[in-house]
């Protein structure tokens, strides 16, 4: 007896099974036909995935875009200043009020684990006693992991290293930075070692903004690398963006890819930022605003996709689909043939979840019941409709559902028909 079945998925990996759900956990993927079950959701052969992962987020900015004015010029900087005016000036319940709204979106596209930065560059840390609440109160749901990060830069900004102490002494649960923004490179690399040796003290994991910058001589992932073995902390830290390395000199990148490798270092690009902050100083060519991806995997570096921004000083779009942030990130790096696209999916599900070090998570026994049902047959078909999510499960809980949505097509000459989004596989 189980407490649901979702009956006849097809799995990423494409079998088509049934899925037992007891006490919120996976109980049984097997061929379930004959079991008995509180509640059974015949998925039709549409595909079950385990849930999406953002590992790049900033929710303590999310759906603020336009206030106080938006970003004029597009670049990262400017968002920096506008934001640096805005967190100042904002009251925690209004944080609070859009933060949670943002979570109701990502429930309802079956994203159930975020790694959010949350700013420490404000004497008052509301960002963090707002998100600590979030994360407190969305936790029957959505898996929350906040990030200590010093947006205006550890020794740039006079009180930023105390705070992001604070920040982690309050139950912050990584180690954030931005060493591209420091003063000096000397400075950056400064932050970088600093921050890494605060993470191996308390036993932390890093994620740091690096090289968020089209300059190829920003090269802070060399000393993010180093540290991370210098203090073993092999498995445990991320370089976000990375997108100097767009732009770096090919001989000096065949010596760092490795030197990641060695460190087990992942990289956490963000295409959607990426590729329209980076870039807005070129005329033409104007580069690509993201970092090497497929040339990562190949030398066998963990590479996720992440969101960054929702409605926020650097990003005017945005919907929590991260079927969305991996529809850009295969574009922007070419990642087309088939084995490239079902990588590009992996990317916001089991890669995102390795990288966040997410425990009992995927779909196999005795996980978390922790799943979406697609309106599409396959991971590329995902990828190529972003399409409905039509049932989410949290931990055994149905939180989200939606109808299927077909479109009925009354053309000329022609009799009356349905028109199913995805008829690669039958119900
Ligand atoms: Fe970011």
């Amino acid at each position: 007896m189980f407490d649901l079945i979702v009956k006849g998925g097809t799995l990423p990996n494409e079998s088509v099974t049934d899925i037992g759900i007891r006490d919120g956990k996976i109980a049984a993927i097997d061929d379930l036909s004959t079991a008995e079950a509180g509640e059974i959701i015949d998925a039709t052969g549409d595909l079950v995935s385990p849930p999406f992962v953002d590992p790049h987020f900033h929710m303590d900015a999310t759906l603020s875009y336009g206030i106080p004015r938006i970003n004029a010029s597009g670049t990262l900087l400017e968002g920096i200043g506008l934001w640096g005016e805005l967190k100042h000036v904002m009251q925690a319940e209004e944080v609070k009020a859009r933060a949670l709204e943002y979570c109701d979106w990502a429930a309802s596209m079956g994203l159930l684990a975020i790694r959010s930065h949350v700013d420490t560059c404000d004497d008052r840390l509301m960002g963090v006693e707002v998100l600590l609440e979030v994360r407190r109160e969305v936790s029957d749901y959505i898996d929350l992991q906040l990030v200590a990060f010093p947006q205006d830069g550890l020794f740039r900004d006079p009180t930023a290293y105390e705070n992001t102490i604070r920040a982690l002494d309050m139950g912050v649960d990584v180690v954030g930075g931005i060493p591209h923004f420091e003063r000096t490179m000397a400075e950056g690399a400064r932050s970088v070692t600093t921050l890494c040796e605060v993470a191996a003290a308390r036993g932390l994991m890093v994620d740091m903004h690096c090289d968020e910058t089209d300059d190829p001589m920003s090269r802070h992932i060399e000393t993010l690398a180093y540290e991370t073995q210098r203090l073993g902390l092999q498995g445990r830290v991320a370089g976000s963006h990375l997108t100097s390395m767009h732009s770096m000199d090919n001989y000096y990148v065949s010596k760092l890819l490795p030197l990641m490798a060695e460190a087990q270092v992942a990289a956490i690009p963000n295409p959607l930022i990426n590729i329209v902050l980076q870039g807005r100083h070129d005329t033409f060519p104007k580069r690509r605003g993201l970092t090497r991806v497929k040339e990562m995997q190949a030398m066998g570096i963990d590479v996720g996709w992440g969101q960054d921004c929702v409605l926020d000083p650097w990003y005017s779009l945005g919907t929590a689909d991260m079927l969305d942030v991996a529809f850009m990130g295969l574009h922007v790096a070419q990642m087309t043939s088939p084995e490239e696209m079902r990588r590009a999916f992996e990317m916001v599900t089991e890669v995102n979840a390795r990288i966040m070090g997410l425990k009992d998570y995927g779909l196999q026994v005795g996980s978390k019941a922790s799943l979406v049902l697609l309106d599409a047959g396959n991971p590329i078909e995902a990828l190529r409709l972003r399409p409905d999510r039509l049932c989410v499960i949290a931990k055994g809980k149905v939180i989200a559902r939606k109808m299927r949505n077909d479109t009925s097509l009354s053309l000329p000459g022609r009799p009356a028909s349905v028109r199913r989004r995805h008829p690669a596989h039958s119900r």
